[in-house]
């Protein structure tokens, strides 16, 4: 057995709405080990951004809580870093800059120049992007761009990974090489992810267990389903391998089958400057 390690308890989430309170998360719940890789996937709106918010801190929950090593969460911190699926990054730095100001923040008292500057080739060299270390963002590609936010968010050595449609922007051909540079990395380093998809593919390739959120209001888990494929994986042998597509079956039969495709509505929102509200 291993040890817990990040602990969502029993979280809710009303959000205040010009309508009144809209309950988004209804007690969910989940334990994740130390280095295990969880996708969280379900209908556009059903609440996995939410949940991710939790976790990074972002969000205060209405009701339950998470515990990352023992300690409890009730704010951002380097030991959960975040990667969204707009890169991100500051335009006027370049990715060697971007990084450098997370790792800057984390150990700037901690490590010497010198040592900053090999950590953040290195995290650059970890996503393959030393060749474009000293690029702004408007001179590299959208892949390119999403790897030096993965770099960044490395570099941070967070305990957990949060990533939030990280590759939900790209074109299939960068999506493959991120999810399988994301692998490279998690084998390598074995970092605690929490990824939000929407691609059942990428959820059973890249996962331990896949978690499927039940359509909202009041959105919950489920499903649990754990992924037992060996690692490393190889998603040409396992197109047409008969337990993957168990398992990308499982996941497909939950979201089209046991909950409908949502009518795309958005809730209003209470904005500070009022100018989302519609
Ligand atoms: N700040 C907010 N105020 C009001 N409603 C919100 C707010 N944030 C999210 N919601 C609502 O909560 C639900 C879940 O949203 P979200 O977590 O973004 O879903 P997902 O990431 O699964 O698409 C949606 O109905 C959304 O409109
Ligand atoms: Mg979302």
């Amino acid at each position: 057995m291993k040890k817990e390690h990040l602990n969502i308890s029993q979280v809710s989430m009303a959000f205040p709405t010009p309508t009144g309170s809209f309950l988004a998360l209804d007690k969910v719940s989940l334990i994740i080990e130390e280095g295990e890789f969880v996708s969280l996937i379900g209908h556009s709106g059903c609440g996995k951004s939410t949940v991710l918010n939790v976790v990074a801190g972002l969000h205060q929950a209405t009701e339950g809580g998470v515990v990352l090593d023992g300690k409890e969460v009730n704010e951002p911190g380097p030991d959960r870093a975040v990667v969204f699926q707009n890169h991100s990054l500051l335009p006027w730095l370049t990715a060697y800059q971007n990084v450098e100001l997370a790792v800057k923040q984390v150990f700037g008292k901690t490590k010497s120049h010198s040592e900053m500057k090999d950590w953040i080739e290195h995290n650059l060299e970890l996503v393959h992007m030393e060749h474009a270390m000293h690029k702004r963002p408007d001179e590299i590609s959208g892949g390119m761009k999403q790897r030096v936010g993965i770099a960044r968010a490395l570099a941070m050595q967070p305990k957990v990974l949060l990533m939030d449609e990280p590759f939900g922007a790209l074109d299939a051909l960068t999506r493959a090489h991120m999810q399988e540079s994301l692998m490279e990395i998690q084998n390598e380093l074995n970092n605690t992810v929490i990824m939000i998809t929407h691609d059942v593919d990428e959820a059973v390739l890249l996962s331990d267990r896949i978690v499927m959120m039940t359509n909202g209001p009041a959105a919950t888990i489920g499903e649990i389903l754990k992924v037992e494929l060996e690692r490393p994986r190889n998603r040409v042998q396992l197109a047409d391998d008969t337990e993957y597509n168990r398992y990308r079956q499982r996941v497909l039969s939950f979201l089209y089958e046991r909950q409908h495709v949502p009518v795309e509505k958005e809730t209003p929102r209470l904005s500070v400057a009022g100018a989302e509200a519609a």
